[in-house]
């Protein structure tokens, strides 16, 4: 799994979409996450398309439900062969142990990591609606530490979090950063946010960059740009 790539999330709204997309790149291999919305208009074929075209490929379908159901969802995403996927560390050890459990039964060798608190949540969210008093800093190093334990290769987090994450856990505890804005980009609904190079410099282990590439006027441009400020820590 080459992470010196920034991970770009192909958040399209088909598969048609999505290969026109990654089309743009001629010869290059790139690694490539499939959220949501494109896995739900596509379906698990996508990724395979995109793994027999030469891609990595993330697979975030956030798993979240009881340790039984996560088990089998793992099971059945095993066939695909994606190389990295993603649970939410709030459905607790048992469940994020269940994913281990379910990907083995089928065979396969992904990574799974945890989302712990969305990159579009706030501190003021964090209280307001999750009831959670303590800082924000503190939910998300304790959800790492839980995925840890349980056995996962690491998380999704803000570069902000990143040095405190490393430091709760291990230097080898992936830390995978999405919301991430080139300077003067827009910010959207990410509320805690940073350039390519600060996150390299605050301690990603990778990125995920969406819409600065998707929705740029030159894609292929674009991604070359980020992915030189990621690889350099130094943004133009
Ligand atoms: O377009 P943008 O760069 O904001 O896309 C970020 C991607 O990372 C989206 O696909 C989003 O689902 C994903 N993500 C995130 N925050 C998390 C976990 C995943 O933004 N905590």
């Amino acid at each position: 799994m080459d992470t010196s790539r920034p991970i770009i999330a192909l958040d399209l709204p088909s598969a048609g979409h999505a290969l026109n997309f990654v089309s743009k790149f001629t010869d290059e291999k790139l690694f490539v996450k499939v959220g949501m919305e494109l896995f739900y208009a596509a379906g698990p074929q996508i990724v395979t398309e995109l793994k027999d075209a030469g891609h990595d490929v993330f697979c975030d379908l956030k798993l979240h439900d009881i340790p039984n159901t996560v088990r089998g969802a793992a099971r059945s995403l095993s066939r695909l062969g994606a190389d990295l996927l993603t649970v939410h560390a709030a459905g607790g050890r048992a469940m994020m142990e269940a994913a281990l459990e379910g990907l083995h039964d089928g065979g396969s060798t992904s990574n799974v990591i945890a989302i712990t608190q969305l990159t579009s949540t706030s501190q003021q969210a964090l209280r307001d609606e999750q009831l959670v008093e303590a800082p924000l800093i503190e939910s998300v190093c304790h959800y790492a530490d839980l995925a840890r334990q349980a056995g996962l290769a690491g998380v999704v987090c803000s570069a902000l979090e990143a040095r405190a994450i490393a430091d709760a856990t291990a230097e080898d505890f992936l830390r995978v950063t999405p919301g991430i804005r080139p300077a003067g980009s827009a910010v959207g609904d990410q509320a805690r946010v940073a350039t390519p190079g600060t996150a390299a410099s605050m301690g990603s282990s990778a990125i995920v960059v969406g819409r600065p590439i998707t929705q740029a006027d030159d894609p292929v441009a674009a991604y070359h740009t980020i992915r030189a400020a990621w690889q350099s820590g130094q943004d133009t």
